[in-house]
């Protein structure tokens, strides 16, 4: 029997962090072999709140950058397809078939799409680039174009792949079962505090450790996170519940016995942060070696992350033929053109 499918990805706006390895990567490298798995990089998603130039400028570099991300985190591209959004145009024609099954004041109210607005200066809902206000729709083309059961998202995300339930159930609904009607999968850390401990975790907050950093550079990121102020010194005893550095332990470090000993004390005013900030350098990187180890593997060969990409591109553009071709004719769409083609060809054949 066939595997069910996976459909999820990333906008390239630079390399990946320890957030997105705990929202969305973890769940990816893990279901590999469960199911069949389309990796997007998303690059139409960054023109909703980027477009200008500067912007396409980079995606070249930040595309590549992605893929490397995701090879050096364990995706396997003997298993898995990792393609490029611009790169399947059919998704475009299936998104604004999409467009009418959903109404602008659902879309409205999504507060993932209003955050992105504020983040590019806009407060007013008028003012909404329609692009943006689309985004959810748009992902839902990139969904369900290869019919996927299964989409690994972090929270922000979950309310777009709601949306998309949406639309397959009343495309489905309209023009006869074309769909399945995908779920969300989220992460069981939900998202990762920023090294800051005030917001989650991300580039633009300069509160991130990317999967590419080097030893030295998470080692000094840890030493200055952020941590319970009320702990001016060790014998102060401290709060572990809502601390970045415990939050950061619980998700990375394996040794489940070091980390509950470093909270017992770290409750009793019994362990310096420096100890417990020490262990927590030393678990990261150890995560991190086996990533740094493939990425440099991926690295040393020139143009295999490119061919990667481009085969996965070719892969998904046969699917994206398929499902297109399948969802024109379940709305009547294609006997539209078909039948003035037809008797056009017709014609053509007897005035010969
Ligand atoms: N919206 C995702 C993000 O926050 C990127 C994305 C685009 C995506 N299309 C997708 C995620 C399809 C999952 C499925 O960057």
């Amino acid at each position: 029997m066939d595997r069910k499918r996976i459909l999820t990805g990333d906008r390239p706006t630079g390399k990946l962090h320890l957030g997105h390895y705990v929202g969305s990567l973890a769940n990816r490298v893990r279901l590999q072999d469960e199911y069949e798995c389309f990796f997007i990089i998303a690059d139409l998603h960054t023109l909703t709140t980027k477009p200008e130039k500067e912007n396409i400028e980079a995606l070249a570099d930040n595309v590549r950058s992605a893929a490397l991300d995701y090879l050096a985190c364990g995706i396997d591209p003997a298993k898995s397809v990792i393609y490029l959004q611009s790169a399947v145009p059919e998704v475009i024609e299936l998104s604004l078939y999409f467009q009418n099954l959903v109404s602008v004041a659902r879309l409205s109210r999504i507060p993932s799409l209003k955050d992105m607005a504020r983040g590019i200066g806009i407060d007013n809902d008028n003012e909404m680039p329609f692009g943006l206000l689309g985004y959810p729709v748009l992902q839902s083309a990139d969904i369900l174009l290869p019919r996927a059961h299964l989409v690994p998202v972090g929270k922000d995300n979950v309310a777009h792949v709601e949306i998309t339930r949406e639309i397959a159930r009343r495309f489905n609904y309209l023009y006869g079962e074309t769909f399945p009607v995908p779920e969300a999968l989220v992460s069981e850390y939900g998202s990762l505090v920023g090294t800051d401990g005030n917001a989650k975790m991300s580039k633009s907050l300069n509160n991130a450790i990317f999967l590419s950093d080097d030893g030295k550079t998470v080692t000094k990121r840890v030493m200055s996170m952020y941590t319970d102020p009320k702990r001016v010194s060790a014998d102060v005893p401290g709060t572990v519940e809502g601390n970045p550095v415990f939050q950061y332990h619980d998700a990375f470090n394996p040794d489940k016995a070091e980390v509950e000993d470093l909270k017992a004390r770290y409750r009793a005013g019994k362990v310096g942060d420096v100890e417990v900030k020490e262990k927590l350098a030393k678990a990261l990187n150890a995560f991190l070696d086996p990533i740094r180890e493939r990425r440099a593997k991926y690295e040393s060969q020139s143009g295999l992350a490119d061919e990667i990409v481009y085969d996965g591109t070719m892969r998904m553009r046969e699917e994206a033929r398929a499902t297109l071709s399948a969802a024109k004719k379940a709305m009547g769409m294609s006997a539209v053109w078909n039948r003035v083609a037809r008797k056009a060809e017709d014609v053509k054949k007897k005035r010969a």
